[in-house]
């Protein structure tokens, strides 16, 4: 009977194993869609998470990129991992022609390995506090991604939350933005029909879907469904 007892054990061990894999496997595959804001001409913005935006298969995935191009950490080292070499030779490229790339601008390159078709990488603000501009520069990046999209007739794009890590800015003060300045822009591209924000952790999808509640409240133009309404 004594012995029984670690086999026993080491088979809910395993099973308990596969269970975790499978709903990572889960998490993985079909990420979470929290919120939708439906635009009276059937565009859509999706709040998504807790995700990881390498997994996205729109037609492009924002770069919280700095001004080098030549990678980085956070959503930048990720991006450069999972897609492999080719996207770096292309910013290499890129800023050899036009130089470093100022924050508020945006670029496109090829996605590499990723399931997207492009990425665009962009720039965003340094948070100083506020008072320097920031928040049209945020603001930029994301009307400047959808613009882009837009131009090489891509039908999605998803963003990270751009600025919200290493740069600093406050997540509840850059949602806000993040969300009107996407709104803004898709309400007037030809070919983006959708943008997604894709989350990598509970608080920052939080704080996306506060702020977008709040915008509801005060406009018109779209109207929102949650995932379990
Ligand atoms: N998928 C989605 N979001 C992610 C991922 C991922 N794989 N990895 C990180 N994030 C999230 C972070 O949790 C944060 O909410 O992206 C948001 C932005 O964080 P950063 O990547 O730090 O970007 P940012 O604040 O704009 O700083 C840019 O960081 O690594 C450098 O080269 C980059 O210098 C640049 C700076």
């Amino acid at each position: 009977m004594k012995e029984q007892c670690p086999v026993v054990s080491t088979q809910y061990d395993a099973a308990e194993e596969v269970g975790r894999e499978l709903r990572t496997l889960t998490r993985r595959c079909v990420p979470t869609v929290h919120m939708r804001l439906l635009f009276g001409n059937g565009k859509t913005i999706e709040i998504v998470g807790p995700a990881n935006i390498v997994e996205e298969t729109t037609g492009a995935i924002v770069n919280a990129a700095n001004s080098s191009l030549f990678g980085g950490g956070g959503v930048d080292g990720a991006i450069h991992r999972a897609g492999g070499p080719a996207i770096l030779a292309e910013c290499r490229q890129i800023v050899s022609k036009i130089g470093r790339l100022h924050a508020g601008k945006a670029v496109i390159t090829t996605a590499g390995r990723l399931a997207a078709r492009r990425v665009i990488h962009t720039v965003g603000p340094v948070y100083r506090g506020g008072n320097y501009g920031e928040a049209e520069t945020l603001g930029s990046c994301h009307r400047e991604s959808v613009r882009l999209a837009d131009e090489h007739s891509l039908g999605s794009l998803s963003f990270p939350a751009i600025s919200t890590g290493a740069y600093g800015y406050p997540v509840s003060d850059a949602a806000p933005i993040a969300i009107s300045s996407t709104a803004d822009a898709l309400a007037s591209a030809q070919h983006v029909t959708k943008c997604r924000f894709v989350l990598f952790d509970v608080a920052t999808l939080r704080a996306y879907e506060r702020a977008a509640e709040k915008l509801s409240n005060s406009t018109s133009l779209f109207r929102i469904e949650k995932a379990n309404s």
